[in-house]
């Protein structure tokens, strides 16, 4: 997420800063690069699941940290993400 919103990618705005509180780092990913990704933590999965615009292929992109392993990796920014706490 921190390398997003140094780029400027319309879509993250990472109101909560990392703290898994607000969604606005909602992204999705296709099928075959979910398994890259590492394990969601409970409490990202918990918060995914108030989210209307999340599917099972959504993640937070503040708990994604950039590696090696996932280099080429891409990621759909949901442009229309709400904070579920506003
Ligand atoms: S920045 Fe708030 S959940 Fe990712």
């Amino acid at each position: 997420m921190d390398a997003a919103l140094a780029a400027g990618v319309a879509g993250i705005v990472g109101q909560c800063g990392g703290a898994i509180n607000c969604a606005t780092c909602l992204c999705n990913f296709e099928d075959n690069q979910l398994p890259l990704l590492p394990p969601a933590h409970p409490d990202e999965t918990e918060l995914l699941s108030y989210v209307d615009e999340a599917s099972t292929n959504s993640r937070l992109a503040c708990q994604l940290i950039g590696s090696p392993a996932l280099n080429g990796l891409v990621a759909q920014v949901v442009l229309s993400i709400a904070s579920p706490n506003d």
